[in-house]
């Protein structure tokens, strides 16, 4: 029989949830609609840290359509102990709970819950309810936190604790090259199109469905059970669309606690949105301040680093990153050593966004090792290569993959490295200067441990299914092609689920591990599926097949088809009708090691990239263009080339925002990020991104996680500010070492 040719692992299959995306068909938290829905509109608090002293709703409750005015005074119940309020993700600490008390923790907070039968009146009263407050000395100055910084004695699971080796200090001592840099990250917020939401539908028979923007369906939906002590089994939390996720949607936020109070309080369907400027009030990632010392020969060869770094976190939770253990990690240094803490501020606790930790400490550390290839008067790339590591240099294990030499290679030619002029301000396009930076970017190539379902049907169409969500990376698409390649079906016959907490046990959607470990587990379902087909293809009449065993067949177009015989084959639907099903269904876990684990493995698992940038900055105004941007990654196997591009694009317009343009600036003397909306927090837009270039180049790794792939979501942006800041310092011969690099600081 003819053979199609297959479309699945390696084929770049357009996104499978795109026409429901552009034709609005996909429907978002915000879009669902229950009978009798009141609208829940929250109320910020003014200061910073203190309490509430008296809360004046009779205006508000005055407003036509108001039915009630939640807040600490008159909330229901919720679960009482500090465990029961943690989720999945969260840090060591205690965490958040909207209207607990009269304590206020950090600006923005909310204080009050206003519900009405229309979203207006709910928003008019929300700006009428008056909040009385008795202020406390706050701090929310990062310079001035930094100087009580701690290391938290209970740490964050996934904290990696720098590894000393050699005697840095002496190596330093006796360096005949040394650099010295401080370097200044500002806070970034998420912002993803999406503002968090949840719509909460009160069933009659008291079960609860959750529609709510989250990474995860399931981690919301433990959360809500132990905080509000009501049985998993009676709370669905749905995901299936996400506009955009970046971390904000990790754990759960108090959009969602907000809707379920509210819900269990009235007895009816909620629906909370958060505005673009309370977006500005909860997770963020956190300011960042480093350190690098390195020390060289002569030659350029590295001989000490020291790598030491501050992020912020709030007076309630610790959150930790791992940002010194990259540079560690990346270069072959017989000295070196890394110092991390934390600082407190009277803010809510920062979390993870896109590559937390990496895109903070690897970029700015790719910052410091341009400087030293300054020192050592080598070409960039040329020390990064005389510098280069094969193994984990902190760990001192191998890795199960790095081929960062090739990508630097591949990028390098594509690039047009070799016509580098050495020196500073050498290039010149009519009033612009012109630069060119390299930098390296380097990822966890992570696997958690994740179910999926599969069942095919007597007609030949097959579900695959998983709780994980698709927060835009393709994961829906991933799934198919795996279905695909595994069963022989045309991805026409392929449906794939996701975010919906019924569904088989996923972890959060993260860490770039989602294509590798629901892929995984896909594939286990559908190979599950397979044997089970074959064994219906043995009642088949005749048995056409024989005793043929899995190996010796192969799922081609709906058919078990011999390998020896390629005119011995039984249809799908055959083989079903033979052994009496209407359809056959499995479900398997896919298991594998976890973020934390990573040091204690035999071998490192990462991704790589090497990062190449174009600036040209108009010496006058200052303004600066990131013209050419190349991106080489060595990221294992690719699934999806088109998707898998798309993932790189998005990383590395979110690198070029971190160079350029994402800063949220603090008012300390209010203790509130100021410029809270998207006219004055700038991102990216299409006229500020010009070409990216994406190469993947070629890395098999079958060692790394079970399908040989190591996720993308994040790699694209960890060091992508880098280069655009060493293009910079190419262009201008000036190293501005605070991130964003906005005009001000290139003219000062
Ligand atoms: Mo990502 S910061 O793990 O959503």
């Amino acid at each position: 029989m003819a053979t199609t040719a297959r479309i699945g692992i390696g084929s770049p299959l357009s996104r499978v949830d795109g026409i429901a995306k552009v034709t609005g068909q996909a429907r978002y938290a915000a879009e669902h609609k229950p009978k009798d829905m009141l609208y829940g509109f929250i109320v910020s608090g003014a200061i910073a840290k203190g309490r509430i002293t008296g809360i004046d709703d009779r205006k508000a409750r005055g407003v036509p359509g108001v039915v009630e005015i939640v807040t600490h005074e008159n909330r229901p119940r919720t679960a009482w102990l500090d465990r029961s309020h943690q989720d999945q993700l969260g840090p060591p600490g205690s965490t958040f709970r909207p209207l607990y008390d009269d304590k206020i923790l950090f600006s923005g907070q909310p204080v009050a819950l206003v519900l009405a039968d229309t979203f207006e009146a709910a928003r008019h009263a929300a700006t009428l309810v008056n909040v009385a407050y008795e202020a406390e000395a706050h701090n929310t100055d990062f310079d001035k936190a930094v100087a009580e910084r701690y290391m938290p004695s209970k740490k964050r699971d996934n904290y990696i604790a720098p590894k000393k080796r050699g005697d840095p200090e002496k190596a330093l001592a006796k360096a005949p090259l040394k650099v010295e840099s401080q370097f200044h990250l500002a806070v970034e917020h998420h912002n993803p199109m999406e503002m968090h939401a949840t719509t909460i539908e009160w069933m009659d028979d008291g079960s609860i469905t959750v529609h709510d923007k989250t990474q995860g369906s399931q981690n919301t939906q433990a959360y809500l059970s132990s905080a509000f002590g009501i049985s998993a089994s009676k709370i669905r939390v749905l995901n299936p669309y996400i506009g955009g996720g970046f971390g904000s949607g990790l754990r759960p936020q108090y959009h969602v606690y907000l809707a379920m109070l509210a819900a269990t309080m009235m007895e009816r369907s909620v629906r909370v949105v958060m505005t673009r400027q309370q977006m500005f009030t909860h997770v963020h990632r956190p300011a960042a301040e480093q350190r690098v010392t390195l020390g060289a020969e002569m030659d350029g060869r590295l001989t000490a680093i020291v790598n030491e770094a501050t992020t912020s976190t709030s007076r309630y939770e610790d959150n930790m990153e791992n940002v010194v253990t990259w540079g560690l990690m990346n270069y072959a240094c017989p000295n070196a050593s890394g110092d991390y803490a934390v600082a407190a501020m009277d803010t809510a606790t920062s979390g993870d966004m896109r590559a937390p930790g990496a895109a903070t400490g690897m970029t700015l550390f790719e910052m410091a090792i341009d400087e030293m290839a300054e020192a050592a008067r080598l070409d960039p790339l040329a020390f990064r290569l005389l510098n280069y590591s094969e193994d984990d240099a902190m760990n001192g294990t191998p890795f199960t993959s790095k081929a960062l030499r090739e990508a630097f290679a591949e990028g390098a030619e594509a690039f047009g490295w070799a016509e580098r002029k050495a020196e500073p301000r050498q290039m010149r396009e009519g009033r612009e200067l012109v630069g060119w930076g390299v930098a390296t970017g380097m990822w966890d190539a992570l696997f958690s441990k994740t179910s999926a379902g599969a069942k095919l049907s007597a007609n030949g169409d097959l579900e695959v299914s998983s709780a994980g969500s698709d927060i835009g990376t393709g994961t829906y698409t991933v799934m198919t092609q795996i279905a695909t390649d595994t069963l022989g079906l045309s991805p026409e016959r392929i449906t794939a689920r996701l975010g919906d907490s019924d569904l088989p046990t996923s972890p959060v959607e993260g860490g770039s591990w989602g294509a590798a470990s629901t892929g995984a587990a896909v594939q286990m379902a559908c190979q599950s599926i397979a044997a089970k087909l074959l064994k219906a293809a043995g009642k088949v009449d005749g048995k056409p097949l024989g005793s043929a065993g899995i190996d010796d067949v192969e799922f081609v177009d709906g058919h078990i088809v011999s390998k020896t015989n390629p005119a011995a084959s039984v249809s799908f639907t055959d083989a079903m009708r033979a052994a009496g099903l209407n359809s056959i269904e499995a479900e398997e876990t896919a298991t594998g090691g976890i973020s934390g684990m990573i040091s204690q493995m035999r071998k490192s698992r990462n991704t790589h990239s090497a990062i190449f940038a174009e600036v040209k900055v108009d010496e006058e105004l200052g303004v600066v263009r990131v013209t050419r941007i190349v991106c080489a990654v060595a990221a294992g196997r690719i699934i999806n080339p088109k998707t898998a591009r798309s993932q790189i694009l998005g990383g590395v317009v979110m690198g070029i925002g971190m160079a350029l343009h994402e800063e949220t600036m603090m008012d300390t003397k209010l203790g509130r990020f100021m410029n809270h909306n998207l006219a004055e927090y700038h991102v990216p837009a299409n006229a500020d991104i010009d070409a990216i270039d994406v190469i993947f180049v070629d890395e098999p790794d079958p060692e790394v996680t079970p399908l040989g792939v190591k996720g993308l979501g994040e790699i694209g942006i960890v060091g992508t500010a880098g280069a655009v800041a060493n293009a910079i310092w190419h262009a201008t011969g000036k190293r501005v070492r605070s991130l964003p690099i906005t005009i001000d600081k290139l003219q000062d």
